[in-house]
């Protein structure tokens, strides 16, 4: 069957025809660098979605499930000493462990909500992989490869802000620090996520990008532009 669809579809699944439209919930992703404001608009989207009278469910990942568990206290360094470490976590494991959590993510939590009619905003979903572990292991075409059973999100929304933009946002927010959070790296990322951009459309998924640089609620009014235009 072909990977890159407009409607949510992955392997095992029926043929577009079996699944009707209109009962499905739509599956929206947001994507964007570390800071970017996903979190942020994955709430504020969920709101207007709610008030639309539509039922929501928002995830993120990495998952709250075990794999995604594992995969936070990589990231966190408790697990192996981060990139460049001598105990490092193996980054090709780890691009295979977001890409396990990600089937485990989508097949036990995410479709069947889809298939009961509530719509899912998830914070990040195969986009990031292609950027982070395309930017750590230098080979995107390998988390490609290893992501090819991934499901394909009905409007993947990429909130474009720049690095030092997003890294101002981080410090102002004490967020936690991961150890994707170098700033170097995220220089990395944002021309990876440019390449993914190119690689998902090319293969037929719907992307757009949303100024997220804007006030907050300025990239709300922009991301329910778009996907209002979903129904
Ligand atoms: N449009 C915006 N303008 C200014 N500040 C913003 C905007 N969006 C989010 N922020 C702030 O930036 C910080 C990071 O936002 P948020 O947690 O939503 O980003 P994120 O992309 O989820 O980051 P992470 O990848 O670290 O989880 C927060 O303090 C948030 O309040
Ligand atoms: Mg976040």
């Amino acid at each position: 069957m072909k990977r890159r669809a407009r409607r949510t579809r992955v392997r095992g699944a029926p043929r577009s025809g079996a699944r009707p439209g209109p009962a499905l919930g739509r599956f929206v992703v947001l994507e964007g660098l570390d800071g970017a404001g996903t979190t942020t608009q994955a709430a504020l989207l969920a709101e207007r979605l709610r008030a639309a009278g539509r039922r929501v469910h928002v995830t993120a990942e990495p998952s709250a499930g075990p794999v995604g568990a594992l995969i936070r206290q990589i990231l966190r360094g408790r697990i192996g000493g981060g990139p460049g470490g001598k105990q490092s976590f193996s980054g090709w494991g780890l691009a295979l462990l977001f890409a396990a959590d990600r089937q485990d993510h989508f097949h036990t939590e995410i479709a069947p909500k889809l298939a009961d009619g509530i719509d899912v905003v998830c914070d990040r979903f195969t986009m990031s992989s292609l950027a982070y572990q395309g930017a750590q292991l230098g080979d995107m075409d390998w988390v490609a490869g290893v992501n090819r059973e991934a499901a394909v999100a009905d409007l993947v929304v990429f909130l474009r802000v720049r690095p030092e933009v997003a890294l101002r946002r981080r410090h102002a927010a004490s967020i936690d620090r991961e150890i994707f959070e170098v700033d170097a790296f995220q220089r990395k990322v944002a021309r990876r996520y440019d390449e993914a951009i190119g690689r998902l459309r090319g293969a037929g998924e719907r992307v757009v990008e949303v100024d997220g640089e804007a006030p907050v609620a300025e990239v709300t009014d922009a991301v329910w532009d778009v996907v209002g235009g979903l129904r």
